[in-house]
């Protein structure tokens, strides 16, 4: 036996390529602020920015016309806004809801994706309503479904609660479809582990837990039975893409959970691994270009349907070379 044969040539390698990864694939994420004309690099992402509405629009006609089908938008949260309730993050006239109404009249065929949580709104940092210490889980849903009506009133074509609340993805499903939003989807972010991954976003949106970490609803990520236990529990609940979080060092998740979920599989490719790959490209120790392409099909070939990348742009030009 020669496996070698099929690898002599590029056509050869083509033709029996079993991962493909195409713009279709991609869900690029976009940090949106107050104010007019200004972007700001995040520091800790070189060549991610947070825009005013105004430079969106523009950095969103780039996306679409690179054939990305997808945005998960996420809001810069004025810190006078923030309180332990959350109570910006449902105001029908806030930042996100504004956006997505902007956003969906220039570009009506882009998706676009809500994030559905506290934290950017919370003056703890928490994804959840604190009392005595404790992240109180059905107050905290009740105030998740409310955000969700008003994206999905603003026009945002799914909502993907980040949060790990128990339960919301059902009291969402229902909420939606009480209020005749139907059509509206969700994508879960379903196993979503305690990770330090996230620090680059925290970062972004000035965010962080201001006390504690988010060990009482985020996974261990020691854990990978219970991701299943989440999967089947969202996909009960009425979800319609399921999410492994992070991506790069929980590939045995996404390749357990596409195994077992007969719905889409989202990746969240998330700051922190944005941010090493980076930051050694920037050093010129890594080819940037290949190591996320090779990173992105490795997703593919673990079992990922659709990925969140802060690459995205980059690499749909790589892939059109
Ligand atoms: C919060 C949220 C986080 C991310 C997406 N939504 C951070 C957190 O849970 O603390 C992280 C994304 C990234 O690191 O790229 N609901």
């Amino acid at each position: 036996m020669r496996p070698r044969r099929l690898r002599q040539t590029d056509s050869l390698r083509r033709m029996v390529r079993e991962a493909n990864l195409t713009a279709n694939d991609m869900i690029y994420p976009v940090f949106v602020m107050e104010g007019e004309n200004t972007k700001q690099e995040i520091t800790s992402m070189p060549g991610s920015f947070r825009y005013t509405l105004d430079l969106l629009l523009e950095e969103l006609k780039e996306v679409s016309e690179l054939g990305i089908p997808a945005i998960a938008l996420f809001p810069l949260v004025a810190e006078d806004l923030k309180d332990n309730a959350g109570t910006e993050s449902y105001n029908p006239n806030g930042l996100v809801p504004r956006a997505v109404k902007a956003i969906k009249a220039a570009f009506p065929d882009l998706t676009v994706i809500t994030d559905i949580a506290l934290d950017p709104y919370s003056n703890q940092g928490h994804d959840g309503i604190v009392e005595n210490g404790e992240i109180l889980n059905d107050e905290t849903v009740a105030i998740l479904v409310k955000q969700a009506l008003s994206h999905a009133e603003a026009g945002a074509d799914i909502v993907a609660p980040s949060d790990m609340m128990d339960g919301r993805i059902g009291a969402i499903r229902q909420g939606l479809d009480a209020a005749g939003w139907t059509n509206v989807g969700i994508l879960a972010y379903s196993a979503k582990y305690a990770s330090a991954y996230y620090g680059p976003f925290r970062d972004a949106l000035d965010s962080a837990p201001k006390f504690g970490d988010k060990k009482t609803y985020q996974m261990d990520p020691a854990n990978s039975g219970e991701a299943i236990k989440e999967v089947e529990l969202d996909i009960m609940e009425g979800a319609d893409i399921v999410m492994v979080k992070p991506a790069l060092s929980y590939m045995d998740i996404i390749y357990r959970v596409k195994e077992i979920s007969s719905l889409p599989v989202a990746v969240y490719n998330v700051s922190g691994e944005y941010a090493m790959v980076k930051a050694a490209a920037l050093n010129g120790w890594i080819d940037e270009k290949k190591v996320v392409l090779e990173t992105l099909t490795s997703f593919k070939r673990a079992g990922a349907d659709l990925i969140l990348t802060y690459h995205a742009k980059d690499a749909v030009r790589w892939l059109a070379e």
